[in-house]
Order: C-alpha cells, then structure tokens, then sequence
C-alpha cells in the first residue's frame, strides 16, 4: 500500500489496518524494536510525570501499553480513547490480566473529535499514533482542548537518525528488513510497508515541535531516544 491519500477513507483505511495485524501487534513492537518501546514509554511517562490525584487521557491508546504505564503512578484513572475495536479488546484483556480493571477505562472514539468536555485532564499522551490522523493538528488541537490549564502533553513518534551513518543502518532495516518480517508474521501484505512510509512523511523534531507550537502548546521541546530513532516531544497548555 502507498501512504493512503488522506482522503475521506482515510480512517477506515487506518483503522482496518490495525484491526488486522491487532493479535500480531504487540509481538511485532518488542521484537522489531528490540524491545525498545518500552524503554520509550516509560521515558515518555517520566517526562509526562503524572500527579497521584491526577486524570490522564492516553489518545490511540491501541493495545494500553501507554495507559498502563501511566496507571503504574497510581494517579486517579487513566482514559483510553482508540477507534480500532479489535486492538481496545486486547487492551481490555490485557488490563484485566494485569489487574488493572479499576484505574483505566477504555473508550471507542477518534482523536480527531476527542469525546470529552474542555479542560478535563491533567495530562494527555498519543504513542505512534499522530502520523496515522488524516490531521496530525487537529489531533494536538484536541489534545490541548481536553486538557486542564498547565495540563502537559507528552508525544512519541518514530523519526530518522540524525547522523549519516545511523540514517543508513535505520533506513536498511526500516525499509527492507522490518516490512519483509511484519508482513511474515502479521500476514497483512502491506501494514509494515506503511510504517517506514508513513514515517518519511511525518514532519521531524522542529517541524513537528512548531505544530504542537501552532496547536497552541507552550514550553514545547523534544528529545532523541535511541539515536533518534524515536522523538518524545512535549508540551504544556498555558494556564490562562
Ligand atoms: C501504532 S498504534 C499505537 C498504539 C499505542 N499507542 C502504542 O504505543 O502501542 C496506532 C493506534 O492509533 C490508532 N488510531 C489511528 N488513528 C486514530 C484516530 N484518528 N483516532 C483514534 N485512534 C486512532 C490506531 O487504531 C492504533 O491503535
């Protein structure tokens, strides 16, 4: 599949996608990261830092990585919001397998129209899950809305090394050898195709930063993780 245009079927494109490799999904993630993203999510919840009595949105919370590793701070409940069922049901399983049934609830919805009232939450965080938006800004223009008055955001996304060398390295495995093995295992001829496309397409670091920066968030900044391979942007809302 070439990146989808981001046409009027583009979410139903996205979210069929993901329903397919759903049951794959998060074997894929630890083994063709190495078992890096979850060194990535607990650094994007380091930074999001959430407060013991606080309410936090994870948004495309796919199978609740994010969200459980926020509930692990023992804050006041954690939301989920994804459109793709079949990857909230493994998310639901997973939380009742880890008994977490009490601190995360999970809610059906698109990012781009976020179910919930203004000014809710304390803080608010999306895992690869921007870069498949038919808007990226209305997603952060969302985000910001939901959340409280110094509420942060927190955003992981992949991006390219920034060194030449690295470039290289990234580049043969994300483009060669990760789209041969996703589709071995997953059986979707195309989902791990769309990843390293979906990925060049997305804005990098400053560009991305001066979107969140448009959306409305202040004090935003980002770092690399492993060799930049990840960006973990974040953000606050200003508190008047
Ligand atoms: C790559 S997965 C990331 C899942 C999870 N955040 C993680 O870190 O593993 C992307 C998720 O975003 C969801 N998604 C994509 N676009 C969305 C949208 N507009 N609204 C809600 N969920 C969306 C997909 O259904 C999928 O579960």
């Amino acid at each position: 599949m070439n990146l989808p245009e981001r046409s009027a079927q583009f979410p139903q494109q996205i979210e069929s996608m993901f329903g397919a490799i759903a049951p794959r999904y998060d074997f894929l993630n630890r083994v063709l990261s190495f078992g890096q993203d979850i060194y990535w999510r607990k650094k994007a919840v380091a930074v999001l830092a959430p407060s013991k009595d606080g309410c936090y949105l994870d948004v495309a919370t796919g199978t609740a990585d994010l969200a459980i590793e926020i509930a692990k701070c023992r804050v006041r409940k954690v939301y989920g919001v994804d459109f793709c069922i079949p990857m909230l049901n493994l998310g639901m399983n997973k939380v009742k397998r880890k008994n977490r049934k009490d601190d995360i609830a999970f809610i059906a919805g698109c990012g781009e129209a976020l179910p919930f009232a203004d000014n809710l939450f304390d803080g608010t965080s999306v895992a690869f899950g921007l870069r498949n938006f038919s808007s990226p800004e209305n997603g952060l223009k969302e985000m910001i809305r939901i959340l409280k008055p110094k509420g942060r955001i927190v955003v992981l996304e992949f991006s390219m090394p920034e060194n030449i060398f690295l470039k290289w390295i990234y580049k043969s495995y994300f483009d060669i050898i990760l789209p041969i093995f996703g589709r071995m295992v997953s059986k979707h001829d195309s989902a791990y195709k769309y990843l390293p496309e979906s990925v060049s397409h997305f804005p990098q670091r400053k560009e991305f930063a001066e979107m969140m920066e448009f959306a409305g968030f202040k004090q935003v900044g980002f770092q690399n993780l492993t060799f930049g391979i990840v960006t973990l942007y974040t953000g606050v809302k200003n508190d008047c």
